[in-house]
């Protein structure tokens, strides 16, 4: 069972949903493009897992994932977000449902993925809200468990977006890496260092990552 809520009126959609609420906007073209670089950078291969994380807090990561992931659905992609983010989880805030029950409860085997999953306002874009924070949140994200939800994720969803914490400093996202297909890094304008994002950059590489691109957010600002 996926959890069914009622659908939010529009006027109430988050307006991190830049790319639902102005999909003929210019900031949904671009995600629209990040959307279509992505196989081009895969060499064609079909990539059916992302990992978004940048070097440091704050930089626009779930923002860049949510956006991502409505473009990919409004293709017709079903799309699931994972936050995986348990310091500052979002995703739930965006979508407006509560942060439990969510992955912490999947990991620590009192629920089922399927009846952890909701349906979002978005047609095709299904969400894992991150549950309560857990101290032991890099070894739970490290089990056979954690491949089994994604394994479940895969066999059920043409993509799963993992909506990461920053790279540097803990190592949850490290963990996800060999996880995913595909690594988007992040960096913003005017306020990653240049030496965070290499040293991100070197970091998720020795994990192994398979870095797609940098999306650089807030270009303008
Ligand atoms: N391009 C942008 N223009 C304006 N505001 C933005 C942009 N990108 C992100 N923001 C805003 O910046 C704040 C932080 O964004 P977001 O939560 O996506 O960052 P994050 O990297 O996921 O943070 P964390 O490290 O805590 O997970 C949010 O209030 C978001 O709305
Ligand atoms: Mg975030």
């Amino acid at each position: 069972m996926v959890r069914e809520r009622q659908k939010a009126p529009k006027s109430y959609v988050n307006r991190s949903l830049i790319a639902s609420i102005h999909p003929h906007g210019d900031i949904a073209e671009q995600y629209r493009t990040i959307r279509n670089n992505i196989q081009y950078a895969a060499n064609g291969k079909k990539i059916r897992s992302l990992l978004v994380t940048s070097s440091s807090e704050g930089e626009g990561k779930s923002t860049a994932a949510v956006n991502l992931a409505v473009c990919m659905a409004q293709r017709g992609d079903r799309v699931l977000i994972i936050d995986t983010n348990f310091r500052n989880p979002i995703i739930n805030k965006i979508f407006n449902v509560q942060t439990s029950p969510g992955l912490s409860n999947v990991l620590g085997q009192q629920l089922e993925i399927r009846e952890a999953i909701y349906n979002t306002e978005v047609e095709g874009l299904d969400i894992l809200p991150s549950g309560q924070r857990m101290y032991n949140s890099t070894e739970l994200l490290d089990s056979q468990i954690m491949v089994d939800v994604m394994e479940f994720a895969s066999e059920h969803y043409d993509m799963v977006l993992l909506d990461c914490p920053p790279v540097l400093g803990i190592s949850d996202t490290n963990t996800l890496v060999s996880k995913c297909e595909g690594v988007l890094l992040l960096v913003k304008s005017g306020k990653t260092q240049l030496a965070l994002a290499l040293e991100a950059k070197r970091a998720l590489l020795f994990a192994k990552a398979n870095i797609l691109g940098v999306i650089l957010n807030k270009k303008s600002g």
